[in-house]
């Protein structure tokens, strides 16, 4: 199937109007017309081939949501007219452990969505166990982020048990990811510290965003005088850190998981860890069960990411405002009103 999106070319990373092929609609496909995608971090360093992984032409894009518009012989979880949304991986083996465990972004042989064309386009075609249904109630623009900043938070927070109400949790970051962290927490019933480096998104976090404190991380004195009040925290951040004032803020037992993958590795402070049995670990996005639960658990809140919906033509200015942090707190691109096949 002839289709269309926006690539990059080089590592330039600058995007710009693109034809290629999709696969034909199979047995088990179902074929979604995109109607928003949203603009995560990984998708411009893929873009700028920052990893050293990308093939060009690089249609990003792995934050899909959009109208079935084909269903193969063999599909049950979607008929046509549905919505459905797409996140980081479209493939994987099927048979091994953790694909047995709904485990598929662990698994070995898993595809990520990057490393195919992605949603900065008309189209895509893909095995209905890698799509799923985005309940009507859900506005789609602000629902588009859930499919990678969403299940990205939300997974560890089930699986390292930060998820009770009365818990109190730290946020690192408050940016696409963080702020979707935050609301999860706040309607699991959890009291929510964000600590960040930006003292003037406190009034926003707080008035808005509800959590129920905010923690300036170059601030000594508060820092201090939060330690030892945390059950977990969700480190967001990619920028190189200190990770030892955040084990610092944990309760004995607490637990610091990584999600924001660093651009150089931090150091692991082993003897703080070992005096309060605490614990790092890390989590990538979530396995496709998971996935529809997030989903599910955002229609039933009300939660959508906060977005800033573009034009695709505004799509490198987005880029660049990203790189720098210019963003509340997601761009989504309104792809089926302005991807313009007329090029
Ligand atoms: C679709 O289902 C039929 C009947 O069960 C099966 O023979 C066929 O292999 C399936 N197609 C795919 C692509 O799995
Ligand atoms: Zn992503
Ligand atoms: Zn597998």
């Amino acid at each position: 199937m002839n289709t269309y999106g926006w690539a990059a070319r080089d590592s330039s990373g600058i995007l710009s109007p693109f034809h290629f092929e999709r696969r034909a609609n199979d047995d088990n496909d179902i074929t979604i017309k995109i109607l928003f995608c949203g603009i995560c971090h990984s998708d411009l360093h893929f873009a700028k081939n920052e990893a050293g992984m990308t093939s060009y032409p690089f249609v990003p894009g792995h934050e899909i949501v959009g109208e079935v518009t084909k269903v193969g012989h063999n599909v049950t979880k979607f008929k046509i007219g549905d919505k459905a949304g797409v996140g980081c991986m479209v493939g994987s083996c099927g048979s091994c452990e953790n694909c047995k465990q709904d485990l598929e972004v662990y698994c070995p042989e898993m595809i990520w969505t990057l490393k195919t064309f992605g949603g900065y386009s008309e189209n895509i075609v893909i095995d209905e166990h890698f799509a799923v249904l985005i309940p009507n109630s859900l506005p789609l623009h602000g629902a588009a982020p859930l499919l990678c900043a969403g299940i990205t938070v939300y997974s560890p927070m089930m699986y390292y048990g930060l998820c009770k109400p009365g818990q109190h949790l730290g946020v690192v970051g408050l940016g696409g990811l963080g702020h979707v962290a935050v609301k999860f927490a706040k309607a699991l019933g959890m009291k929510v510290t964000v600590i960040s480096t930006s003292p003037s998104k406190k009034n926003e976090a707080v008035e808005r965003l509800g959590v129920d404190s905010f923690l300036v991380s170059h601030d000594q004195e508060q820092l201090q005088a939060a330690m030892g009040t945390m059950d977990g925290i969700i480190d967001t951040v990619s920028g190189p850190h200190s990770i030892l004032p955040l084990i610092n803020l944990l309760k004995t037992n607490g637990k610091l998981v990584a999600v924001g993958v660093p651009t150089e590795a931090p150091e692991i402070p082993y003897i703080p860890l070992i005096m309060g049995r605490k614990l790092i670990g890390g989590s990538a996005a979530g396995g496709m069960k998971e996935t529809q639960e997030m989903v599910d658990f955002a229609a039933k809140h009300n939660i959508i990411a906060d977005i800033e919906v573009i034009p695709m033509d505004y799509v490198n200015t987005a880029m660049e405002r990203l790189a720098k942090g210019d963003v509340k707190y997601r761009f989504v691109i309104d792809v089926a009103n302005t991807l313009n096949s007329s090029f």
